[in-house]
């Protein structure tokens, strides 16, 4: 599995924060989609721009979303936002200032939240006794620093429009299993899980329902650098269902997770892992 690279990291704070590629007009807000399980929410999913992130993103937006797509990949969240009709933001979520800024401006262009999916992540594969500072410092950071200050920043607009709001974090199978060479990225997940719980018990009585996924093997672009036919197979093997997860898995527990279907479920950490992992 490779590590997920940050071509825009060396920027400066101010030039990455917040930076709304497309302007939010009233029509976005009149999403088609009437019927849909979403329709008039306001939504933002962070790390959207590939992968699971833009899956939930695209069936957000077919439930009649209005959602913004953040993402330190902006090229490529312009892209998911174009496509879904939603918005793009490009920001650093390992930088926790940018990020409080970019999700306020985000807020105020979306007249407001009612889901935020806190999904960005990183991954890099390292023996337990060679696992750098900065590695560790760095999964930390984007993998569940950036879920506390998005959630702040949300939580409060929640409570404040006296809404009520679902939130949805990514954490993964490793954080209840772990995993060799993942202690960094498994110990973030279990994290995430603990952070989940204790923002459902905190912000229960605002009705902001709090929850979690935790995924299994998705093929996705994390870890497809050194991903094998024979590691396929392998983890195929794990699952009763005899396959990994695709993106699409996940974004269905994550529009579960968002819609007032779940609205007597928080704090949970949902297995999407085709049972692999049953516990
Ligand atoms: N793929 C899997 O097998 C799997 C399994 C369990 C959990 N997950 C979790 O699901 C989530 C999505 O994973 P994915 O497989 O789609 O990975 P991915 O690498 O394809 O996508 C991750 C996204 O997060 C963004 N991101 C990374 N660092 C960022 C930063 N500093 N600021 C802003 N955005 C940043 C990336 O640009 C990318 O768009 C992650 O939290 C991951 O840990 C994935």
């Amino acid at each position: 599995m490779s590590t997920t690279e940050h071509p825009h990291a060396a920027q400066p704070a101010a030039e990455r924060a917040g930076s709304p590629v497309t302007e939010l007009t009233a029509e976005h807000l009149v999403n088609p989609a009437v019927n849909g399980r979403l329709a008039g929410r306001r939504a933002v999913v962070t790390g959207a721009a590939r992968g699971i992130g833009a899956e939930i993103a695209r069936t957000f937006a077919a439930e009649g979303a209005c959602v913004a797509v953040l993402d330190l990949l902006l090229d490529e969240a312009t892209i998911i936002a174009k496509e879904i009709d939603g918005f793009a933001v490009g920001t650093d979520l390992s930088d926790a200032e940018a990020t409080r800024v970019a999700m306020s401006a985000t807020i105020d262009h979306l007249g407001g939240i009612d889901i935020l999916v806190n999904n960005a992540g990183v991954l890099k594969f390292s023996p337990l006794l060679d696992i750098s500072i900065e590695d560790w410092d760095l999964t930390f950071d984007v993998n569940v620093r950036a879920m506390l200050v998005t959630t702040q920043v949300a939580a409060k607009r929640m409570i404040a429009d006296g809404s009520g709001g679902k939130i949805v974090n990514m954490a993964s199978m490793g954080g209840k299993l772990g995993a060799p060479n993942q202690a960094h990225y498994a110990a973030s997940k279990g994290a995430v899980i603990s952070l989940t719980q204790v923002a459902a018990m905190e912000l229960g009585p605002h009705q902001i329902n709090v929850n979690c996924i935790c995924p299994g093997y998705v093929l996705t672009e994390m870890g497809a650098a050194t991903r094998t036919q024979a590691m396929i197979d392998a983890w195929s093997a794990k699952s009763p269902l005899g396959r990994l997860g695709c993106p699409g898995d996940v974004a269905k527990m994550a529009l579960f997770l968002a819609s007032a279907d779940s609205d007597y479920c928080t704090g949970q950490a949902m297995n999407v892992t085709g049972g692999m992992m049953m516990q």
